[in-house]
């Protein structure tokens, strides 16, 4: 990779073939190393997604006093020495989230429950992220929280302890509030409930019970966590599936170039993150399940796509918050369908890594897409081929880099994506699993971008 990480992308020279294996889920990663560090007992991970925003994780961590171990050079396999839910230090500097909300938002949970105070920070796009979803409740709870814009603003300090049970009626459809929310309440003193307007990912609440830390669903969709005094480490190996959203960046460019017969093995298909999949199907790709079966607590399957005339559709607003990281590549496959593509209820993809609703909006439009922006989406007139020989801005962002990447493969010619060295953060071998099933990128020499 250049220094500037700029990917050189498309267009596909021909059809896309072959079977691939994506790395770990990105969120269940997280869960897995934070209920691994609280619990009492040794926890080994399999299927750790190695990005840097896991790495940020498991680092914070390391910080406070936990050891882990890594088990291969990929940093895939792992064992986690948990210290118990009252076990972590104080750390000695702050705590640096890196790129990653998921991190900073869950940990803003855990930290609100220690009886030390810490400061979180993250890089320049995190320290603009909004983090007063997270911040309100756990004030609520009895936590002092200091930062810019009154707590919204990273770094944070937070200052904790025992904690009041609250009932959390979250204004966003966010996993991440959620999360916090019922990791916080493993350290009140009652029962915590969350209540958010549509369901979100739910990978908190299966993964709790495998650390003997029960969570009820209610039938209006609360969740409400009950706290034992402990959380032990399972006696299995904690498996890792791998991740739908970045696999969707495969399905979509298999279904862009034409003969393209691609499989993607042993994906979560959790209905809660599957959205991608309806949107897909609601848009006529040819997309088929095989080999169906359990990993853990969520259900997996191969997915087997083939290159197949993409149209249209106004996306249900009750699939955003499931396909809610896929609407980058999705919008690819929006601009390169027939007809009219509305996406709506989406204003969270205007505080992601990056404005993703302005990001590719601006990114397709200058390879000659037909777009609207629109304040909580777009609307996407398909055309048939990209503008080659164009530059556009990944602004950082992991995924607008891929997603350009993806669309890039239906260009007449070059699209030079710059500001792509985050890829890292979500997907380090993106490239090189691109180039195995034949999709054109490459990452620019050094004087090249
Ligand atoms: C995540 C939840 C989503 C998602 C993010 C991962 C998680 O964020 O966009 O990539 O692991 O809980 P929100 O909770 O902000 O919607």
């Amino acid at each position: 990779m250049n220094a500037g990480g700029t990917l050189i992308a498309g267009p596909a020279a021909g059809p896309l073939k072959g079977e691939l294996t994506v790395p770990g889920d990105k969120s269940m990663s997280h869960r897995s190393v934070m209920l691994a560090a609280l619990a009492d007992g040794v926890t080994e991970i399999h299927g750790f997604l190695p990005g840097e925003d896991n790495i940020a994780t498991a680092r914070m961590f390391i910080d406070m006093g936990v050891r882990i171990e890594w088990l291969n050079d990929e940093k895939t396999s792992l064992r986690v020495h948990g210290v118990g839910l009252h076990g972590l230090k104080q750390p000695q500097g702050m705590l640096d989230a890196g790129n990653a909300g998921t991190c900073v938002r869950l940990m803003a949970g855990i930290l609100a429950g220690q009886h030390f105070s810490s400061t979180v920070t993250g890089d320049a796009s995190l320290c603009k992220r909004p983090m007063k979803r997270v911040v309100d409740p756990v004030r609520r709870m009895g936590a002092k929280v200091e930062g810019g814009d009154d707590g919204n603003l990273l770094p944070i300090t937070i200052s904790g302890g025992k904690l009041k049970a609250i009932d959390h009626v979250s204004e966003v459809a966010s996993a991440q509030v959620k999360s916090c929310v019922l990791l916080a309440g493993l350290y009140a003193d009652g029962v915590t409930s969350v209540s958010e307007p549509k369901p979100t990912r739910d990978h908190t609440e299966r993964m709790l019970p495998l650390f003997g830390q029960p969570v009820t669903v209610a039938a209006d969709g609360t969740i409400s966590l009950d706290p034992k005094d402990r959380l032990t480490a399972p006696a299995g190996v904690v498996d890792i599936p791998a991740d739908p959203s970045s696999a969707c960046f495969f399905a979509v460019a298999a279904s862009l170039v034409e003969g393209s017969d691609v499989t993607l093995k042993s994906i979560g298909i959790n209905p809660r993150r599957d959205g991608w999949r309806r949107v897909m199907n609601g848009m006529g790709a040819a997309l088929s399940l095989e080999n169906e079966q359990r990993v853990g607590e969520e259900p997996v399957a191969d997915v087997r796509i083939r290159s197949g005339g993409l149209h249209g559709m106004h996306v249900d607003p009750n699939d955003v918050p499931d396909a809610i990281d896929e609407f980058p590549v999705l919008f690819a496959a929006a601009t390169l369908a027939d007809g009219e593509f509305v996406l709506t209820d989406a204003e969270e993809l205007r505080v992601k890594e990056s404005d993703r609703i302005a990001a590719m909006a601006t990114a397709l439009r200058s390879a000659g897409a037909d777009i609207d922006e629109q304040p909580d989406g777009a609307v996407i007139r398909g055309i048939t081929k990209l503008r080659g020989d164009v530059d556009v801005d990944a602004h950082g962002d992991h995924r607008i880099a891929m997603a350009m990447a993806v669309a890039a493969q239906r260009a007449d010619g070059e699209v030079r994506i710059h500001n792509a060295a985050a890829i890292a953060t979500s997907f380090p071998n993106f490239v090189q699993l691109a180039q195995s099933v034949g999709m054109n990128v490459r990452w620019a020499d050094e004087g090249e971008a």
